[in-house]
């Protein structure tokens, strides 16, 4: 495994996937992390990677000296060269002005981690600081205009390290470095495939159950599916899923959902039906935080009260993403983005005095995907476009009622139809639409109407922290508008949300 030191770097998850797209496995950890827990990893390799701080700052990111040291090959990349630089003796000048942006790459010496890069090569910098003079032994590869030491090394010692960034696109020639620091330099071999990931996981699993009861809170949406899957397969019967109807679930979503998780995975699972319990206490709550605060209250009460009910049950799992684990992790003091509150189950493993069972936090969403195709799951429940905790109370602007969820469900089925039909499913992160607490004023076949206004929410994103409003087709949106405005009764007027996130949301509530 490889491990990567987070400085802090808006590219660090971006360096973790060019590792395991070589089929190598890495993990995230903060500077901070002991020399002792480095040797308990074994790693074959530490990558040190950038970030936004300068190396002088006094609240710099610094990691233990020591591990330069542990006879293990290290690659700093931008701060992580200079760190490295820094820390053994050589030296980094201080500067105000940032150089961001392509850069030619003169390749000197082609011999260890520029082989087969081709000279010049473009590369992306992004950084204030630079290298003034190397620390002893250290030899310059690679230089561009602006930056004399663009890369280093100390091959005896195994110490490499680029000013640039490897792991952007921009940097057309980065695979190779990368490549070349995990085969030639660490010796890394292709290991780490999602079929091995599942055997590896399914054993871990049984080992750290130990024969013991597991609960699992089921939504449909991918991660728990996949969660529930990969433990089912492990431990079979041993795991019982909970899937809770709060009313809120989209048009003959909880059918659909029953059908699919019962029939094709042949999971254990227990349907609990709580809509009218959810629907009495969003009565008369427009206040968006309130209608989350009391559909998550409710859940966690039926949740635990089914979850009571299996006798024994010591394990908690949930479907927590890698992603989630690093914002919490971050780098230096206090998380660098705000983590949705959206797992609805936080909080009950201390009420229950459960432990967690978390056998996805070292993945990314695309992983997840491949997992669940490689562990059999249907190609619609893989692709499900995610749909938030709260449902469609956070769709609805205003009072949740029955009616208004009734014409929700139904503007919300032809949306997704059209969308489906024209092939944009998979291509959006999400589609949904929003029912208003306006009317407007229409005209319908000689009659005036005053009926609802939707508004229609289509965006494109990687990771659901920024978003884009997607540049669908003109005639798309004229068939998505005219067929809610026909087939659903109570609305005459479609809206399109043309704004992006930030400063939007995704979810308007
Ligand atoms: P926003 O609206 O904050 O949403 O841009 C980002 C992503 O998170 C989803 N979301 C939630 N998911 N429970 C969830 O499971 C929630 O309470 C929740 N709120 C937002 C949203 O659909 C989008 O994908």
């Amino acid at each position: 495994m490889i491990l990567i030191i987070d400085f802090g770097s808006q590219y660090n998850q971006l360096i973790a996937r060019r590792v395991r797209e070589c089929q190598v496995y890495c993990q995230i950890a903060p500077p901070s992390i002991s020399e002792d827990e480095i040797r308990r990893l074994e790693p074959e390799g530490i990558i040190l990677s950038g970030g936004p701080s300068s190396i002088y700052e006094k609240n710099s990111p610094k990691a233990d000296k020591a591990l330069l040291a542990l006879g293990v090959p290290i690659l700093g990349i931008c701060y992580g060269i200079q760190f490295m630089v820094h820390e053994l003796g050589g030296k980094v000048k201080r500067s105000k002005k940032r150089e961001y942006g392509f850069a030619e790459l003169n390749i000197e010496d082609a011999s260890g981690l520029l082989k087969g890069v081709p000279s010049p090569t473009p590369c992306w910098m992004s950084h204030g600081d630079s290298i003034a003079a190397l620390p002893p032994a250290f030899r310059c590869e690679a230089s561009t205009d602006n930056t004399p030491i663009a890369v280093a090394s100390d091959p005896n010692r195994r110490l490499f390290g680029v000013q640039f960034h490897p792991e952007v696109e921009h940097t057309p020639a980065g695979k190779i470095i990368i490549r070349n620091f995990l085969f030639q330099i660490c010796g890394c071999r292709k290991s780490w495939t999602m079929k091995s990931f599942a055997k590896e996981t399914e054993e871990e699993i049984r080992r750290s159950t130990d024969g013991q009861k597991v609960v699992l809170g089921l939504s449909g949406g991918v991660d728990s599916s996949v969660t529930a899957v990969l433990i089912h397969k492990a431990i079979g019967k041993r795991l019982t899923c909970i899937l809770v109807d709060n009313g809120l679930l989209r048009k003959d979503e909880a059918d659909q959902l029953k059908q699919t998780l019962r029939k094709h995975l042949h999971l254990n699972i227990r349907f609990v039906s709580a809509r009218n319990r959810f629907l009495s206490a969003l009565k008369g709550v427009t206040d968006p935080e309130k209608k989350r605060k009391i559909i998550g209250k409710i859940f966690i009460e039926v949740f635990e009260a089914e979850a009571k009910k299996i006798r024994g049950a010591r394990f908690l799992a949930q479907g927590t993403l890698y992603p989630d684990i690093i914002e919490s992790v971050s780098a230096f003091g206090g998380p660098t983005s705000v983590i949705k509150s959206h797992h609805n189950v936080g909080g009950l493993p201390k009420r229950l005095k459960l432990h967690l069972l978390e056998p996805l936090k070292y993945l990314f969403k695309d992983e997840v995907r491949r997992l669940g195709k490689e562990l059999g799951l249907p190609e619609g429940m893989i692709w499900r476009q995610p749909f938030p905790g709260p449902g469609l109370a956070i769709r609805i602007i205003g009072e949740v009622t029955r009616k208004r969820l009734g014409i929700l469900r139904e503007v919300d089925a032809v949306l997704q139809d059209e969308i489906r039909s024209a092939g944009y499913y998979r291509k959006l992160w999400q589609s949904f639409a929003v029912l208003l607490p306006l009317r407007s004023v229409g005209v319908m076949g000689d009659q005036r109407t005053y009926e609802h206004i939707v508004a229609v929410r289509a965006v494109t994103s990687r990771d659901a922290m920024t978003a884009d409003w997607a540049r669908l087709p003109h005639k798309l949106l004229a068939k998505i508008s005219n067929r809610i405005i026909n087939e659903v009764d109570g609305v005459n007027r479609v809206v399109y949300d043309i704004s992006s996130k930030p400063p939007s949301t995704i979810e308007w509530e």
